[in-house]
């Protein structure tokens, strides 16, 4: 880590302990994912937070997650649509899902999350197909080569006054780097941002961040 990124990590740590109320099943869902190998490249404490405040900005009752990992993100979720909400949340990896199953089991939230197996374009054609009820708020956090498809099953499954999130549109900077017109994830996230300019039901806008993961981004859109 340059010295940057190390102050980056340490205002992250002192934001956290200073507002963000971390619990032991927030903690324990990191450490067992952890233990299990999966990587840690879950959303930190202080974006966890954020995610889980901005469902309660909008009054979010159901969310649509792609990328489960471990659930730590999904807990932040679950805790934003409250005791009576639903997050559905989408993950290609068994082991993932099944670390994820029980972390949310012990975070209380068995009852009120949903895991889909499988990859997340078959499970949303899956979910419009099905003709869900629409959700309030729509995380996308899964592969970034995809997310341009993952948007418009979004459009298909949200509603107006609906919010989408996507994280690590900025990931290091490569978006306007000559070297980033060869990695895919990054060619990828230029195509999104297209996508949601051009798209009228969109509003949107992204914000570079830094932090313990680094410096990276989301992008937040309003769909109407
Ligand atoms: N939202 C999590 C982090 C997700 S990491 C958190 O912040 O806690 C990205 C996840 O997307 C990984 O678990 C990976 O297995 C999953 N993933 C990758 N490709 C996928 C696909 N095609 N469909 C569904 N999930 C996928
Ligand atoms: C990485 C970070 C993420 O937040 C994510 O969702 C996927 C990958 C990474 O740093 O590789
Ligand atoms: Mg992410």
């Amino acid at each position: 880590m340059s010295e940057a990124e190390q102050r980056w990590a340490s205002v992250d740590d002192l934001l956290i302990r200073s507002l963000v109320d971390e619990d032991d099943a927030l903690r324990q869902a990191r450490a067992d994912s952890k233990a299990a190998g999966l990587p840690s490249i879950e959303v930190t404490a202080n974006q966890g937070a954020l995610l889980s405040l901005f469902v309660r900005m909008v009054g979010g009752r159901r969310v649509l997650e792609l990328g489960t990992l471990g659930g730590y993100s999904t807990i932040w979720l679950a805790r934003g649509v409250g005791p009576t909400g639903r997050v559905v949340t989408l993950e290609l990896e068994p082991k993932h899902a099944q670390v994820a199953q029980a972390n949310l089991n012990r975070a209380g939230f068995g009852d009120n999350v949903e895991i889909i197996l499988g990859p997340a374009a078959d499970s949303l054609d899956g979910l419009v197909a099905a003709g869900t009820e629409p959700f309030d708020l729509v995380f996308l956090d899964a592969d970034k080569q995809n997310n341009a498809r993952y948007l418009r099953a979004a459009l298909d499954l949200t509603h107006p006054g609906s919010v989408i999130i996507v994280d690590n549109v900025v990931r290091g900077g490569a978006l306007a780097t000559v070297e980033g017109d060869s990695d895919d994830r990054v060619r990828s996230t230029r195509d999104l941002l297209s996508l949601v300019h051009d798209e009228p039901r969109l509003t949107a806008t992204a914000i570079q961040t830094v932090g313990a993961k680094g410096w990276d981004g989301f992008l937040l859109a309003l769909v109407s």
